[in-house]
């Protein structure tokens, strides 16, 4: 058999069908087998095509809605899309409690982005920076003459930093751009901009102009909740409520003092976000990136992370919660304006700004963490996991129609999410019906 190769020149050209063809082709994968790639109808086909190269087919996630949100007095319904079980149900079941305390209080700083333009080989950089500072103004006009739609709609440049940073290839100049971006995301508008500024700052700087690139840790741009979870509310699985409480802080404390556990502590939030980002076509990968080195550089005056989240006891006894990241999310300009389901579920959650969508997020993450807490420090989170993962389980070892649920409740009821297991108990249940049917 010739080798095969994955040089395919001109694949790019290619309609997508033809993609289809070549793809099965190299993989071996017998024809018939493209339908799992096709979008599902009411997604048009030609505006997927356009957003990526090399377009095959969609990857259609699970999406959910997460109920009972209140945020800043207003109801809102959450679609959110991910694979993993039990983050909806949690999230919907944390924002329950909170609503008994009237829900998250949430805000946002300036939507302010930073532009990174790194300058090398600068012979005195302290002057440098010197100069650069001097020129801000005119620097600043030469930015914003970039972006004429944002400056109408009250963003634009706002600020310049310098910052020299000593490393063993030399001082690096670093020049930070802020933009304040409204209801973009942000790339865009601060690329530009820092890609028109770089040459004049590499001849105020005398030295070399290197990258422009949008920073993900994005201080400047926050979004902040927080909530309270009446004691009442946490009772469950034989633990009183003052025993859910004591528990969640010991959890935070751990996440606060451990590096390792601080690392899931925040994945657990980005479950939140990342899914509601998803779903309403906003970049996760920046969020992710945004929320994680956010999380190393708030710890930087000790330790190595550092929660996003906080939690205390108020003198009612209740857990008050709050978080604060970066939240580098938009509205308009990329896929949340044009992916016709990211479009939907904008209009389902009926956001305005940009602003009041970082908001929501940010009440899911604090959701989504207090959750997370909550069953962690009582019955463990593979209870409610298992429930949900035997589903998966039962479908991946071919159970149909409703099988699916009977399958499920059997594997639950054996505390078992084993597909060994799945597989005899399908069997025995399909025997059981052919004998009942003869
Ligand atoms: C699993 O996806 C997320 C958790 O591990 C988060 C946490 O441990 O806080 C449950």
């Amino acid at each position: 058999m010739a080798e095969r190769s994955s040089d395919l020149s001109g694949f790019y050209k290619k309609s997508a069908e033809e993609r289809r063809k070549t793809v099965l082709e190299f993989a071996g994968i017998e024809p018939g087998a493209e339908p799992a790639w096709l979008p599902p109808p009411g997604v048009d086909r030609g505006i997927l095509e356009r957003m990526i190269e090399n377009v095959i087919g969609t990857f259609p996630l699970p999406l959910g809605i997460a109920t009972n949100f209140r945020v800043n007095g207003k109801d809102y319904l959450v679609p959110m899309a991910l694979e993993e079980p039990s983050v909806v149900a949690a999230a919907s079941h944390a924002a329950k409690i909170a609503r008994g305390k009237g829900g998250f209080h949430a805000a946002t700083s300036r939507p302010v982005m930073i532009g990174q333009i790194s300058l090398v080989d600068v012979p005195d950089p302290n002057a440098a920076r010197l100069r650069i500072l001097e020129s801000q103004n005119e620097l600043l006009s030469l930015a914003n003459g970039k972006d004429p739609l944002l400056n109408k709609v009250g963003g634009g440049a706002r600020d310049l930093e310098v910052r020299l940073v000593p490393t063993p290839r030399g001082t690096i100049v670093i020049v930070h751009l802020h933009v304040d971006v409204r209801d973009a995301m942000g790339a865009n508008a601060v690329n530009t901009m820092a890609e028109a500024l770089a040459p004049e700052l590499a001849r105020l700087s005398g030295g070399r102009r290197n990258l422009r690139i949008i920073s993900n840790l994005a201080i400047h741009r926050v979004a902040r909740a927080w909530a309270i979870f009446p004691r009442e509310g946490l009772e469950g699985e034989g633990a009183k409520g003052p025993d859910v409480v004591e528990g969640v802080l010991d959890a935070w404390n751990f996440a606060a003092h451990d590096p390792f556990r601080c690392s899931t502590h925040n994945k657990g939030i980005m479950n939140g976000v990342s899914a509601v980002a998803i779903a309403t076509g906003n970049d996760f990968r920046a969020l992710e990136a945004g929320a994680h080195s956010y999380a190393a550089w708030k710890a930087k005056d000790g330790g190595v992370i550092a929660p996003l989240t906080t939690y205390e006891k108020n003198p009612d006894g209740d857990l008050v919660g709050t978080i604060e990241m970066p939240m580098a999310v938009g509205l308009v300009g990329g896929a949340t304006a044009v992916h016709p389901t990211a479009k939907l579920n904008v209009r389902v959650l009926g956001v305005k700004t940009a602003s009041e969508l970082a908001e929501v997020m940010a009440s899911v993450g604090l959701a989504q963490n207090f959750a997370a807490l909550r069953a962690l420090a009582n019955e463990g989170i593979q209870k409610g996991h298992m429930a949900l993962h035997a589903r998966n389980v039962a479908v991946m070892v071919g159970a149909q129609g409703a099988e699916v649920d009977a399958l499920a409740a059997r594997l639950a009821a054996e505390h078992t999410g084993r597909q060994d297991r799945a597989k005899e108990i399908l069997v025995e249940m399909r025997g059981k019906v052919a004998t009942s049917g003869t």
